[in-house]
């Protein structure tokens, strides 16, 4: 949000800057002013040449010549935007953030995102302290010195320990009065479903904890790992109000500041990798947390710096994240270079075994990350045959393809193109006309990751659904290169639904049909516009993959939104938008004899409310065969790769890839027992 000019003054005038640098470096009275040591990490200030104006409420540095006021300083420091920064020091002053036009459900988000906060914070200075309490024979100690874990380390990232009691987080949360419920959507506790039951207990026990925190000191969430070979090795916290997987980096709090001074990101796969290298000295580091890179990275990581250093994992899944994180990398105007590590290895084992000189020497020799792809991986098997420079173009245009056709428009892509051409052989103008009809294909099929949200605005600007799935029927960019073709360009604004499956026809013509589905969604979108959530989260996700039937779904959610009493026209409104219209009736007609034959069959009589229940359960019907097919995909992929390793070497990789088979087959079942239970409730 924007906050209010007098607003932002009010928090200025409630924090005093010498307290808010205080913590970071010592400052002594020194006439008008305070001085100390230039607490930003790249000066390494031997002489107290940084200076603090009370009066001013400014800081200067004599020998690094930074300067600024409270907010710079927080921005500068620790990577803060200049809201996060505004919010931070209201929260220190407190002073409370100015009412918004929040509805009750937004208002409610909030304080539930503030309640989780101030549990986590809770929980961690809980872990902390257990793991303080323990005696240095103890096991879990000596694990973490075995693994490198100095005290400083610990103390650093304020590594603790959950115990094996299943109720010592239940307790502490009881003894400060905090709701077992705010802890439940934190996360971190549980509710026992054994009879009698109001006892909660522990969902972190026995494990090392990593607490997740932001840049700005807050808690947002866990990892917490055991010390025997168990399964799983990492427990995360689940997605929670606060805590989104594919959004926020481990480390930032400590690292951030060293990001930006060294304007350069490192960024690791695990929460050991980050603590190992930053112990090693390599202190501008970030870890993601077993998921791939994505746009929401991009944006936090490029307020600090738009250099990354994808430091990879040396293992399939290592060039696999990278081929996954390349496009969010691009689209958020990152400039990656990347490097894989030998056979096996990870930056941790690599570092125990080589030595900290050993990695900044490769880490100083990495190259691009594009070219590090291109000839390990597009080009693994090449034999300049022309099947193959056709196939490496088109694997390097369909991994590019989620960076939007806008992509090849910026004069990285030129570079790119001109060295694909250099390592094929071949004109740059062949390459850029096959990589763009790749593209071209690809964005008919799937979504991209589309126009970023404006830099400035800070959570939700409207109570609005999001632009980006929303964006409807919108008009390619002009000079866009897919209108290339002379194609009608009414044709071109309009929704494709050529892709669309026969469960997402059959969830299309429902929403469509049914006010009631259509205001369960509405309110969804709502929860999770106030959540801020990733995209790929948002409801419409994962009803979805087809992207002309979310661009249609959202569009119609926006009218709805606009106009609910005009439900009955709004399939017809959106006729005109489909470039398909034939597809969109066939989908209607569908749902249309399904309710009424649902209908007919009950004659409870009964209006609202019961057939209410009835589109829910045909819609969760629908989503259930959505997740089967998908779960089942992931089962083949999970199967094709377990087939690859065994042929190699790493069984430790062949163990994690069966026990991940496993998993997904039990989920499977899950949802061929819901199903079941669909089937036999007909
Ligand atoms: P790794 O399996 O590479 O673990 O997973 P690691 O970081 O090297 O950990 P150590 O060295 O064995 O202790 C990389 C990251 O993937 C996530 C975690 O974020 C982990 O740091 N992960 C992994 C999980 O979330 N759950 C798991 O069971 C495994
Ligand atoms: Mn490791």
């Amino acid at each position: 949000m924007r906050f209010p000019p007098d607003f932002v003054d009010k928090v200025r005038e409630a924090n005093n800057i010498v307290d808010v640098i205080a913590p970071y470096t010592q400052l002594r009275s020194a006439g008008s002013n305070f001085m100390g040591r230039c607490p930003f990490p790249d000066h390494n200030d031997k002489t107290a040449s940084f200076s603090v104006s009370e009066d001013k409420q400014l800081y200067n540095c004599f020998g690094c010549k930074k300067s600024g006021n409270v907010f710079t300083f927080l921005k500068d420091f620790n990577g803060q935007s200049f809201p996060e920064a505004v919010e931070f020091l209201a929260r220190r002053a407190n002073i409370a953030l100015p009412e918004r036009d929040e509805d009750p459900r937004e208002k409610r988000q909030r304080e539930l995102r503030e309640a989780v906060l101030t549990t986590n914070r809770l929980a961690a200075s809980y872990f902390e302290d257990s793991f303080k309490k323990l005696p240095e024979s103890n096991p879990v100690r000596v694990y973490a010195a075995k693994r490198g874990l100095t005290p400083e380390i610990i103390e650093t990232f304020k590594i603790g320990y959950s115990s094996e009691d299943w109720q010592g987080l239940v307790k502490a949360m009881r003894a400060r009065r905090i709701p077992l419920e705010t802890g439940e959507k934190a996360g971190l506790v549980k509710k026992s479903t054994r009879q009698g039951g109001d006892s909660h207990f522990d969902l972190f026990r026995g494990r090392l904890m990593f607490p997740i925190l932001a840049a700005s000191g807050d808690v947002l969430g866990f990892g917490g790992r055991v010390l025997a070979n168990e399964e799983p090795k990492y427990l995360n916290s689940p997605e929670t109000p606060v805590f989104h997987k594919g959004r926020v980096l481990y480390g930032l709090d400590v690292t951030a500041r060293y990001i930006r001074s060294q304007d350069e990101a490192v960024i690791v796969e695990g929460y050991m990798d980050a603590v190992a290298l930053y112990g090693a000295g390599i202190k501008n580091v970030a870890a993601i947390l077993g998921t791939a890179f994505t746009p929401d990275h991009g944006r936090v990581i490029r307020r600090m710096t738009p250099n990354v250093l994808m430091l990879l994992d040396g293992d399939r899944a290592g060039i696999q994240g990278a081929e996954r994180s390349l496009p969010a990398l691009l689209a958020a105007e990152i400039r990656p270079r990347g490097l894989i590590l030998p056979e096996g290895q990870d930056p941790d084992d690599f570092l125990k075994e080589h030595g900290v000189e050993a990695l900044r020497e490769q880490m100083a020799s990495a190259g691009d990350l594009f070219t590090l792809l291109l000839t390990r991986h597009w080009m693994a098997d090449y034999r300049a045959t022309a099947a193959d420079r056709m196939a490496v173009v088109e694997r390097a245009g369909a991994a590019l393809a989620p960076a939007g056709p806008g992509l090849l428009q910026s004069p990285m892509a030129e570079l790119f193109m001109s060295e694909m051409a250099r390592y094929l052989d071949v004109e740059v103008a062949w390459v850029r006309k096959t990589l763009s009809a790749k593209i071209s294909a690809m964005q008919n099929r799937a979504g991209s990751y589309g126009e970023k949200p404006s830099e400035k605005s800070y959570g939700p600007a409207t109570s609005g659904p999001s632009a980006t799935i929303f964006e409807g029927n919108v008009a390619p960019a002009a000079g866009n290169l897919s209108s290339a073709g002379g194609k009608d360009p009414r044709r071109e604004q309009q929704i494709d639904l050529s892709g669309i499956s026969r469960e997402e026809s059959a969830a299309l013509g429902l929403l469509l049909q049914s006010r009631f589905l259509m205001s369960d969604l509405s309110e969804a979108s709502k929860e999770w516009f106030s959540s801020g959530a990733a995209r790929e989260e948002h409801p419409i996700a994962y009803l979805f993959d087809d992207e002309g039937s979310r661009k249609l779904i959202g569009n119609a959610l926006r009218r709805y939104g606009q106009q609910p009493e005009a439900f009955a026209t709004l399939a017809a409104s959106l006729m005109e938008n489909v470039a398909q219209p034939e597809i969109l009736q066939k989908s209607l007609a569908e749902a249309a004899l399904l309710f009424s034959t649902s209908q007919s069959d009950s004659h409870s009589g009964s209006a609202g409310d019961d057939s209410a229940e009835k589109h829910r359960r045909h819609m969760a019907k629908i989503l259930n065969a959505i997740q089967r097919r998908r779960k089942q995909a992931d089962l083949n992929r999970v199967s094709l790769e377990l087939r690859e390793v065994r042929g190699g070497a790493s069984g430790e990789r062949s163990q994690e890839l069966m026990e991940r088979y496993m998993t997904i087959q039990r989920e499977l079942k899950e949802i061929e027992n819901e199903r079941r239970m669909f089937e036999r409730g007909d």
